[in-house]
């Protein structure tokens, strides 16, 4: 993408409203984006359960959860498509959930599934929203023209949606959220249509645009490893709940309970009973064949009964049993790399470790990651 040309998007930002100083100046102390106590109940079902976050000006927040956790209605909340039960949304200092309507609240959104307009042009699909707030065709042209030569889409400006492939319409979408130079972006799980490999290509592009653009992003995925590329921090969400907001880095490495550290990691993290309060946690990359680790280290040792010894090209993925824990019928896994070329068979036992700040506990009753090792 011709990232050069985003910087003209900035000759758009005079049209943005001016912001009140008051909201400025709570602007300036609150995050640019923020949920309070957040809550949306369709009957029984609370599909947002009081979410509190905050977004930073500029930054590519990921919200990372399973199906069904409440991402999408948490969005949909934000761009003001959904009532909140109960809490607020604050956008720029600006309150916002009660009496500013969608089209006011200077957000564009790309969906899941994009909703394109079948009858209309790719052109007409992108110049629509400006179309619709009187820009002249002049600057309906230039915008629409800078918007498709980013997403590399000019040359199909004159066909529908249906004569496009699904990473084409994806980019039809991102072009006409984009142009409307908003104040924030949604965009809910917008590279799924796409293969594996061009998935990571569209990271990488939607990464550098966000970058250069600047523009404050809420991005929602169920996938992890997009966003532990993507995001500046993670909110990792299950059952309309918040579980840990943090830098990809922290989430991964310091779990704040058992569901964040299993549902991060592939394979994800092995917890074992430690006692009957206590469960150990340890990640597969970080359960070696002792050897490997230097004479220094501080390690903790186990015999590992291996069961399943599988070979993935990038590294081998170990499964077994340890022997040292009472009630060994949890399997445990080890990832190792290429590099580490130790022979290992099935149904013997190993000298495997893990290094003492690897180790992680969590209550066993809460899930809750325990501070200060187990009980
Ligand atoms: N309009 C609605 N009426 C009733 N229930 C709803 C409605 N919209 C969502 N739900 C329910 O709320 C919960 C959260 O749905 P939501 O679409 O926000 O999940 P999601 O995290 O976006 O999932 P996915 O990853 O599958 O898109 C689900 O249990 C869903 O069935
Ligand atoms: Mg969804």
């Amino acid at each position: 993408m011709p990232f050069d040309s985003l910087r003209s998007l900035r000759a758009f930002d005079s049209e943005r409203p001016k912001a009140m100083s008051e909201s400025a100046k709570r602007a300036s102390r609150m995050g640019y984006v923020e949920a309070k106590d957040l809550h949306k109940h369709f009957g029984e079902v609370h599909a947002v359960d009081g979410v509190d976050l905050s977004v930073n000006q500029g930054e590519l927040l990921v919200l990372l959860g399973p199906s069904g956790c409440g991402k999408t209605t948490l969005m949909r909340m934000i761009a003001g498509l959904e009532e909140p039960t109960l809490g607020e949304i604050w956008i720029a200092g600006e309150r916002v959930d009660q009496d500013v309507p969608p089209r006011a609240r200077g957000i564009a959104m790309v969906f899941q599934g994009y909703a394109l307009y079948p009858h209309k042009t790719a052109f007409r699909n992108i110049s629509f929203p400006l179309e619709a707030i009187g820009k002249s065709p002049t600057a309906i042209r230039e915008a629409v023209d800078w918007a498709a030569t980013m997403f590399g889409i000019r040359p199909l400006l004159a066909r529908r949606p249906r004569q496009l492939s699904g990473g084409e319409r994806q980019r039809v979408a991102l072009a006409r959220a984009v142009v409307r130079s908003p104040r924030v972006f949604l965009f809910d799980e917008p590279l799924s249509n796409l293969d594996a490999q061009l998935r990571a290509i569209a990271r990488f592009e939607l990464k550098q645009f966000q970058r250069e653009i600047g523009t404050t992003t809420i991005y929602v995925t169920h996938d992890q490893v997009e966003a532990m590329g993507l995001g500046d921090r993670i909110v990792v969400m299950n059952k309309g709940k918040v579980r840990q907001i943090g830098t990809p880095q922290e989430v991964y490495d310091n779990p704040a309970d058992t569901f964040v550290a299993t549902f991060l990691g592939s394979p994800p993290m092995n917890l074992v009973e430690h006692d009957e309060n206590t469960l150990f946690g340890f990640r597969p990359e970080l359960f070696l064949p002792r050897p490997t680790f230097p004479p220094h280290e501080d390690i903790r040792v186990y015999h590992l009964r291996v069961r399943q010894v599988e070979h993935l090209g990038a590294g081998r993925l170990v499964y077994g049993y340890l022997e040292e824990e009472s009630r060994s019928d949890q399997p445990v896994i080890a990832g190792l790399p290429v590099t580490i070329r130790t022979p290992i068979a099935e149904d013997q036992v190993y000298e495997f470790a893990v290094p003492r700040r690897a180790m992680r506990y969590f209550d066993r009753r809460t899930g809750l990651k325990r501070q200060d090792g187990p009980a």
